[in-house]
């Protein structure tokens, strides 16, 4: 008989960084984190959900909320046992469940990276504009909402200057099922306004915006970062509404850095 005597067990873990959850945009899926992935995977475990009705994720019947897709990305995290702190991070409709998902769970939030998104709600305008999309979706498809969009998401050079991004997009677009697209729609159209609550955030903040962006201007990411505590701006030049892909070396490199930061004060 052996006997078993304590030692310290070594291993490797590719996974042992900080977590860093990426919630995509609209009318996307998390394909659209792919240069991230590549070249800010080895800094941080980057976790990119498929929003419910979305990517590869089933769709569920209406209604979706911004606390739905919160909560869904809780529960992600709890499946693969993260209880947290974790980065949270998100695009434009991914930025309004990143600040639904502090507003649920700040104990679970070590950072926030908050891209080309805006803390208010919808206006009456908006709301309406929401309903009005919903129903071009009901009566002519998603390729519709795609149509309205592309001519705005990117910076108005970029879709000469780069057409590889602008044939990715089109093509992460045209993935979107119509029950996730309403569902998404009625959820942003029903949010609620943080801007109430940027003042309490107590975690470090990353606020990037792309320069150009035609969809959310850059004043929305400047409001943020005046108000917010410990917040960081980084406007990223040539670069609309989808900044991650438009300029993808000044937006990992805002990324990185800010990543590494939490690494600094261990
Ligand atoms: C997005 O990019 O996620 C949406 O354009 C956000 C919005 O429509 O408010």
């Amino acid at each position: 008989m052996s006997k078993q005597e304590d030692f310290g067990l070594a291993y490797l873990d590719s996974c042992d960084r900080m977590v860093l959850l990426l919630i995509h945009g609209f009318p996307f899926h998390s394909g659209m984190w792919e240069v991230q992935i590549e070249e800010v995977g080895d800094v941080a475990r980057i976790i990119a959900p498929d929003l419910r009705g979305f990517g590869r994720s089933d769709a569920t019947p209406a209604p979706y909320s911004v606390g739905m897709f919160a909560e869904d990305c809780a529960n992600l995290l709890d499946h693969l046992g993260i209880e947290g702190p974790v980065i949270v991070g998100g695009l434009s409709m991914g930025g309004y469940v990143a600040l639904e998902f502090y507003r649920r769970y700040p104990e679970r939030v070590a950072g926030l990276v908050l891209a080309a998104t805006r803390a208010g709600a919808d206006s009456a305008e908006g709301k309406a504009g929401r309903d009005r999309m919903a129903e071009l979706v009901r009566t002519q498809g998603t390729t519709a909402v795609a149509e309205a969009m592309l001519p705005k998401l990117l910076a108005p050079q970029n879709y000469e200057e780069q057409p590889d991004v602008v044939e990715f997009v089109k093509g992460l677009m045209a993935e979107a099922s119509a029950e996730g697209v309403v569902g998404a729609l009625m959820a942003m159209r029903d949010r609620p306004d943080s801007t109430p609550m940027l003042a309490d955030i107590d975690v470090p903040v990353l606020i990037i915006h792309g320069a150009d962006d035609q969809l959310i201007p850059v004043r929305e990411a400047e409001a943020m970062y005046d108000v917010i505590p410990d917040a960081e701006l980084v406007v990223v030049s040539d670069a609309g509404h989808l900044p991650n892909l438009e300029n993808v070396d000044e937006f990992n490199d805002a990324l990185i850095d800010f990543v590494e930061s939490f690494y600094d004060e261990e």
